[in-house]
C-alpha cells in the first residue's frame, strides 16, 4: 500500500477503525490469529491508532499504552484484542514469563508497540503498520507480511 497522509489525530483513530474492520470481516470468515506489528518513533500515533481500532469493536473506556504492564486484554463477545507496549522490555524472555503463547492462541487480535524488542520472540506479524513523523501530520504505511495479513489488506 502507498504511503497515506494522516494530517491529524483524528485521521489516525479513522484509520485505526478501517484497519478493525477489515479484521472484523477477516475473523467471520476464519479462526485465527492476526498479529498487527506497530512500527514507529515515540510518539508517531501507535497508540492512537490502537485507540480507534479498539473504539471501532466497541470498547467504551480509556486505551492507554501500557507501557509498564507490556500488555493490556481486552475481551469481545467472541475475540480476545491483546494491546503490547514493548518499550521497556529488558529482556524478551520476560514474555515467556508472561506466558505469551496464550496471546497468541486462536481468535485473538494482537497489536504490539515497539515489536523490535522482542525480536526473535513474538510470532512473525500478519501486517506491518509503519507510522513515520512529517512536520506535523504523519504518513502511515502498511504492509502485509502473510497470506492472513494479505487477505486482511484486500478488505480494507
Ligand atoms: N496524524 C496525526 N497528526 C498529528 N498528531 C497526531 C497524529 N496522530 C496522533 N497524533 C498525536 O501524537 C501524539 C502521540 O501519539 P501516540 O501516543 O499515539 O504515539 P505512540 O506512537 O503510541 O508513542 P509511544 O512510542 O510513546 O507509545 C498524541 O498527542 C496524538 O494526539
Ligand atoms: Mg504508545
Amino acid at each position: 500500500m502507498k504511503p497515506t497522509i494522516l494530517a491529524n489525530e483524528q485521521e489516525t483513530i479513522a484509520f485505526g477503525k478501517q484497519l478493525a474492520n477489515g479484521c472484523l470481516n477477516y475473523l467471520s470468515m476464519h479462526d485465527s490469529v492476526i498479529v498487527i506489528y506497530l512500527i514507529g518513533d515515540l510518539g508517531a500515533g501507535k497508540t492512537t491508532l490502537s485507540r480507534g481500532f479498539l473504539q471501532q469493536l466497541g470498547h467504551t473506556g480509556a486505551v492507554k499504552s501500557p507501557t509498564y504492564t507490556l500488555v493490556e486484554p481486552y475481551q469481545f463477545a467472541n475475540f480476545s484484542v491483546y494491546h503490547f507496549d514493548l518499550y521497556r522490555l529488558n529482556d524478551p524472555e520476560e514474555l515467556e514469563f508472561m506466558g505469551i503463547r496464550e496471546y497468541f492462541s486462536s481468535r485473538s487480535i494482537c497489536l504490539i508497540e515497539w515489536p523490535e524488542q522482542a525480536q526473535g520472540v513474538l510470532p512473525k506479524a500478519d501486517i506491518e503498520i509503519h507510522l513515520t513523523y512529517l512536520a506535523l501530520e504523519r504518513t502511515v504505511c502498511v504492509k502485509a507480511k502473510s497470506d492472513i495479513g494479505q487477505a486482511i489488506i484486500n478488505l480494507l
